[in-house]
């Protein structure tokens, strides 16, 4: 069966699972498959297995654990310090996202859309200003999501350029090096901010956080600095390659984009087909600690298990014709914003601001169109979240 697969693998197209994969969706629902070093894991690619496997407390998502899966060489090496949230169990992982819930509740993103669409409009005037050509990735996907979780949490846009950067090296650099010093160079930036903002306080999440969690003693630096980092990171990375692959699959797909743009309405459907159709974020990683039976197999303490959320979104046992891009399938149950505890925190500030983004892109930009030849367009690698790395559009 998929005994040889190799996983993680680059897309062959920035909008469907890599070829490569095919064998994982015939052998469903978990596989083995061999990793970067050689490693055997699990991979899960059904989804009821899925959901049901990532609500598992017998699944640890601690990196620090020896047997925790890497994906891929320039990964190695972050296992040196702990990373909040997302490489916590619980109880520690309840009692940190209890401190940040209250910031990304359905309420509090609605009260921001004014703002994102202050910010997309913004964006978009000056590309008309500078057009008819622009590269989308650097003037509209990446500043929109990167003005707004700065104006969030309290982090100065004036320093985007750097923490964009070491961004774009700790999910892409070179070497594992690079992705170590990068969460470093971020770590001992976020560390600065966060001690000039006990003297001198604004109106940010992290702001909040210091004066009512830090001050008091119920978290120290060490986890506001892995927190404010994860917020920050998680917060403009996904979004911006969701807005990126978003553009170019609507400029793929031109009777979805027709139909979208004579029904506007139908804009909050297409944006949760869109994460279900791209996935980008492909490869959820844990560690099992005990026995666990499901899908026929028996999962072992320390084995790693991967979800591709790719294949997992295109189960045909539970979205019907699942290649086909289709803004009247119920989607809203896919896994692309993970599943369980650590399912996504911002999850409606990404909803808010792919409607507002995608849907003024098109609206204002009617005559929207690539400007290079598609399969010559890059995107990522498959190791890390997926969507383009640059975007040359025309109007
Ligand atoms: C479309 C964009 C986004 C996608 C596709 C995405 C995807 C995901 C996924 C799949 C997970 C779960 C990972 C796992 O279980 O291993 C996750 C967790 C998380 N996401 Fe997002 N995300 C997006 C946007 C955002 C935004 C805008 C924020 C803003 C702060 C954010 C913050 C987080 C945090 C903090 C976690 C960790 C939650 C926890 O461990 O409790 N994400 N995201």
């Amino acid at each position: 069966m998929s005994e040889t697969v190799a996983f993680p693998q680059d897309r062959t197209c920035p909008y469907h699972p890599p070829a490569a994969y095919e064998p994982l969706r015939e052998g469903r629902p978990l596989s083995r498959v061999t990793l970067f070093d050689g490693r055997s894991v699990w991979v899960v690619t059904g989804h009821p297995e899925a959901r049901s496997l990532l609500s598992d407390g017998r699944l640890s998502a601690d990196r620090q654990n020896a047997s925790f899966p890497t994906p891929s060489r320039r990964f190695q090496g972050l296992q040196d310090r702990r990373t909040a949230l997302l490489g916590v169990d619980d109880p520690q992982h309840n009692t940190q996202r209890r401190m940040l819930i209250p910031s990304f509740t359905l309420k509090r993103t609605a009260a921001l859309r004014p703002r994102i669409q202050e910010t997309v409009d913004r964006l978009i005037d000056a590309m008309v200003a500078r057009g008819p050509r622009a590269e989308l990735v650097s003037s509209f996907a990446l500043p929109v999501p990167s003005m707004v979780i700065c104006a969030l949490l309290g982090v100065p846009y004036e320093d985007h350029e750097f923490f964009e950067a070491q961004s774009r090296r700790l999910l892409r650099g070179p070497e594992a090096a690079d992705t170590r010093d990068a969460r470093d160079q971020i770590n001992g930036y976020l560390a600065g901010l966060i001690e000039r903002k006990r003297t001198d306080p604004g109106d940010g999440l992290l702001d909040e956080l210091v004066a009512t969690r830090l001050e008091t003693g119920e978290t120290d630096i060490d986890e506001l600095v892995s927190l404010a980092a994860i917020l920050l990171i998680a917060g403009h990375e996904t979004t911006a390659n969701m807005i990126s692959l978003g553009t170019f699959t609507l400029l793929r797909h031109p009777e979805q984009l027709a139909e979208l743009r004579a029904e506007p309405s139908l804009m909050s459907e297409a944006v949760e087909e869109l994460m279900r159709f791209l996935s980008i974020a492909d490869g959820m990683l844990r560690v099992a600690t005990e026995d666990i039976e499901i899908g026929g197999v028996t999962i072992r303490p320390d084995d790693g298990v991967v979800f591709s959320t790719s294949v997992i979104n295109r189960d045909d046992a539970v979205f019907e014709n699942p290649d086909a891009l289709d803004w009247h399938r119920p989607a809203r149950h896919h896994l692309a914003f993970g599943f369980g505890i650590h399912q996504c925190l911002g999850q409606n500030l990404a909803r808010a601001e792919m409607e507002i983004a995608l849907g003024t892109l098109f609206d204002r930009l009617p005559g929207l169109r690539l400007a290079a030849e598609p399969d010559l367009i890059p995107f990522k690698p498959g190791d890390t979240i997926q969507g383009m790395v640059e975007l040359p559009v025309a109007w």
